[in-house]
């Protein structure tokens, strides 16, 4: 029995993933797609023999569509995210969910408007390493907090910019190294530690001819009263693993990329 029938909407590098995680679940089909690129919406549906839709319009009025995947620029997601939730679609966006505060909330608002659910894509919420630091947090392994930090300090070529003509852009990235790939963490850090209270932060361009930041540092107070650190690149090179370090005092976890290099 099919108990949700998914559209996408852009179908792009990420879509495929989506698709192919909707092939997995059971109860669950794929019903069609669409892009504003003919080509690039001819291929997919192809490719996953679902149908083309001409145009997002189409899609959301598409009865046999209950669920809508959006997978296009960051700067179309609330944009996008909104019109579905009108068109009583439940959805999932990719992230960063919104550019700014104020299309989350108003994605926020048109959800219960409308009744419908959604969800941000946070995939790293889901690594056994993630998992393993939040329930050890959660069950006071580690005491009281006292530091939670993230380095994100990646490494994107000027190529990888030019080549999406959105990336690097405040208006369809919403932002550089913090908005693009920054946003995992920081939302890994905040799901570990609790709210921020007040942050302090420089941010620069130094290394790619982008409009947006790919040089960022910052300093949190957490509500509960912890201190933290973080930094977020796409500019240095080679690049290092993703490190999330969350310190209290009664131990410390450090998770380098996807694994836990230190419980102590
Ligand atoms: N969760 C993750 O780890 C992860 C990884 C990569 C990308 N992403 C996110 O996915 C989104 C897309 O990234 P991508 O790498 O697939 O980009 P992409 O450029 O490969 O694909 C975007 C697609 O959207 C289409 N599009 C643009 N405007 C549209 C519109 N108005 N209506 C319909 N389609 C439209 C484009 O033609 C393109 O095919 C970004 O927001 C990015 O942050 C998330």
């Amino acid at each position: 029995m099919i108990d949700l029938k998914f559209g996408i909407i852009g179908c792009g590098l990420i879509s495929n993933w989506h698709a192919d995680a909707i092939l997995q679940i059971e109860g669950t089909q794929l019903v069609g797609a669409t892009d504003v690129n003919e080509k690039a919406r001819a291929a997919f549906a192809s490719k996953y023999n679902i149908q083309a839709f001409n145009s997002v319009e189409e899609l959301l009025a598409s009865e046999d569509i209950d669920v809508v995947c959006i997978c296009t620029p960051s700067g179309l997601h609330a944009p996008l995210a909104v019109r579905a939730a009108n068109a009583g679609k439940h959805i999932i966006v990719e992230k960063p969910m919104a550019i700014t505060l104020k299309e989350a909330d108003e994605v926020i608002e048109a959800c219960e408007k409308n009744n419908v659910k959604a969800a941000v894509v946070s995939q790293l919420r889901f690594t056994n390493a993630i998992k393993k630091l939040k329930d050890a947090v959660d069950e006071g392994l580690l005491g009281r907090l006292i530091s939670g930090d993230v380095y994100m300090k990646f490494y994107r070529s000027q190529e990888y910019y030019d080549k999406g003509g959105w990336r690097g852009t405040w208006k369809m990235d919403g932002g550089g190294a913090l908005m693009n790939q920054g946003i995992h963490s920081i939302d890994l850090i905040q799901y570990i530690m609790g709210p921020v209270k007040t942050i302090f932060a420089y941010t620069r361009t130094l290394a790619r001819k982008i409009e947006v930041e790919d040089t960022a540092a910052a300093i949190l107070e957490y509500e509960n009263g912890a201190l933290g650190v973080i930094q977020a690149t796409t500019s240095i090179y080679p690049g290092l693993p993703r490190r999330i370090e969350v310190s209290g005092d009664k131990g410390t976890i450090i998770v380098d990329g996807h694994s836990i290099t230190n419980w102590t």
